[in-house]
């Protein structure tokens, strides 16, 4: 692929040093402010105070587990200091809502409906004061949860394998928007962990919810497939049609896109209510000469039919598996069934594909491929078997167009570090710069500045004997990587524990939200429990982020 331009803004940040410090590190001149706190107030009602709450209380209180976000202006108000922000909640922050650890074998009925409250997502109107800082305005009638325990309608080629009216959201991981302005909100869970009651497959779609609240109630958007779903990019080209690239972050999953068969409308938001609920998915396939496919996920076409072979996990064993009949009678078949149609369909399976971004002007789509530890078989877009340090692919559609049935790709980077060269090359990687593992959270924000996200486990494996993975990278943090020169420079790092997920932005870059997730230690208010949290990133001169 041909390099992207260079970003219009230039990075003039002094890079932060690795460190294990219990507390968001960022550069000189810059300012960190925690925004919202699972427990805190979303609806109007109480919050997290140090003692637990009814499920009623929890209903209104901001999830836990912060992860993928979006943020968008408001009618009337300048969006540089006012607007919604809407949060993804993948997961409970427990130590707040109970005591003891959760088990959905023996769970209350109360801790269920506590712990499926603080799933789903937040949608929160956010403004800056005369201070300068953030807050949410308390009593907005844009506040609003959507948990675990709400209901949501569903739409697309499966939606009437789905029960009438479907019961929650379940680990919202990572997000997206359409160009319409709707908030794409992904479950990255396919097993109703918390429920054996519901219906598995009411899980692990794509949610699209309007944050405005005018549009169509959320909605499950099935033609988008069912799997462990990360985000939701779009590429969208000059006759606004679009493409939504997808992950499933799964060992091993693959990488999906969805394009819808009709435009957007620019003027009527209404007129794209259903536009997510017709189109065809696909999956990427990887040839080993740098060129790709786009292998369409439909009934009757590159063997979805009836007693279809899937190969499995060719991957993750020397000795192939074997292989499973698949019946695909019918398109939902294919959609509820998605990973498994991918590999039918020749889909290469990935190193744990997590999140897309697309380059503003369509000529670059990133992804991260975080890990893949169990991996025996390497490919040429997965090269590294038992990959603990994870890698970023890039790839160019056929003419930069979103309906581009092929594309040709690269290994963008290899993550690693130097300081394990004892456990052997593998473990190094080939970044320029500020060294990392397991990269998750990618985006390029509007001036083409690509930032990257990490999650390694804690405790995890460096890969080398008496090395951690902390002490080898530092805790989770967020780079800046020029896309030409992959120069990488560490920008944020987060407290104990913590992975560092979700970015959103003002339109004039001069602040940045950032989600801490999980955090173990004593972050962010002394002497109580950790929790999950949004920050706002600023600068003390008020000039744009990273600039
Ligand atoms: Fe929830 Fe794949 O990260
Ligand atoms: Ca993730
Ligand atoms: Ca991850
Ligand atoms: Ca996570």
């Amino acid at each position: 692929p041909t390099p992207t331009p260079a970003p219009s803004y230039a990075i003039a940040f002094a890079p932060v040093a690795a460190n294990q410090n219990d507390t968001v590190t960022v550069p000189t001149g810059y300012t960190v402010d925690v925004l919202l706190k699972a427990g805190d107030s979303v609806e109007a009602g109480t919050a997290y105070s140090g003692s637990f709450p009814t499920p009623a209380d929890a209903e209104k209180w901001a999830g836990g587990n912060h992860d993928g976000m979006e943020y968008f202006a408001l009618s009337g108000t300048d969006a540089n200091v006012g607007g919604l922000l809407a949060i993804n909640h993948e997961y409970p922050d427990v130590n707040i809502l109970f005591s003891g650890s959760y088990d959905a074998a023996t769970a209350t009925a109360d801790q269920k409906a506590l712990a499926l409250s603080a799933v789903g997502i937040s949608v929160v109107e956010v403004a800056k004061g005369s201070d300068g800082k953030w807050a949410v305005k308390a009593g907005s009638t844009f506040n609003k949860r959507y948990t675990g325990n709400s209901s949501y309608r569903a739409g697309g080629p499966a939606a009437g394998q789905l029960s009438g009216t479907i019961k929650g959201m379940l680990n919202n991981c990572a997000s997206g928007r359409t160009p319409w302005d709707t908030y794409l909100t992904c479950e990255e869970s396919t097993d109703n962990y918390l429920d054996p009651t519901q219906p598995e497959q009411n899980y692990g779609w794509v949610v699209e919810i309007d944050p405005y609240q005018e549009l169509a109630a959320p909605t499950k958007r099935t033609a988008m497939g069912r799997f462990a779903h990360e985000n939701a990019a779009y590429m969208a080209d000059s006759d606004r049609r679009t493409a939504f690239y997808m992950g499933d972050d799964a060992t091993p999953g693959c990488i999906y896109k969805f394009v819808p068969d009709r435009a957007y409308s620019a003027s009527n938001r209404a007129a794209n209510t259903e536009l997510l609920d017709y189109g065809t998915l696909y999956v990427a396939r990887f040839n080993a000469d740098g060129t790709g496919e786009w292998r369409a996920l439909v009934q009757g076409q590159n063997g979805l039919l009836p007693g279809a072979s899937d190969p499995g996990n060719v991957s993750q064993s020397t000795t192939p598996p074997t292989p499973v009949i698949v019946d695909f009678n019918s398109q939902a078949d294919v959609l509820i069934n998605t990973k498994a149609a991918a590999r039918v369909a020749g889909g290469t399976v990935m190193d744990r594909p997590e999140w897309l971004t697309v380059a503003p002007d369509n000529s670059a789509v990133y992804c991260t491929l975080t890990n893949n530890s169990g991996r025996q078989v390497a490919d040429a877009a997965n090269p590294r078997t038992r990959n603990l340090h994870g890698h970023i692919i890039k790839f160019k559609e056929q003419n930069d167009s979103p309906l581009a049935t092929s594309f040709t790709w690269e290994i963008f980077l290899l993550a690693g570090d130097p300081s394990l060269a004892s456990g052997g090359a593998n473990l190094v990687g080939d970044i320029n710069g500020d060294t990392f593992s397991s990269p998750d959270g990618i985006r390029i924000d509007p001036q083409g500045r690509l930032w990257v996200q990490t999650d390694h486990s804690v405790p995890g494996n460096s890969g080398v004997t008496g090395t951690t993975i902390d002490q080898a990278f530092g805790h989770n943090a967020m780079f800046y990587v020029d896309q030409t020169s992959k120069q990488s420079k560490r920008f944020l790092v987060g407290p104990l524990g913590c992975e560092v997920t979700g970015l959103a932005y003002t339109p004039d870059l001069k602040t940045f939200f950032v989600n801490i997730q999980h955090p173990t230690g004593n972050w962010p208010v002394a002497g109580e429990v950790a929790r999950s949290s949004t920050v706002v990133i600023t600068r003390t001169d008020d000039q744009p982020v990273g600039n």
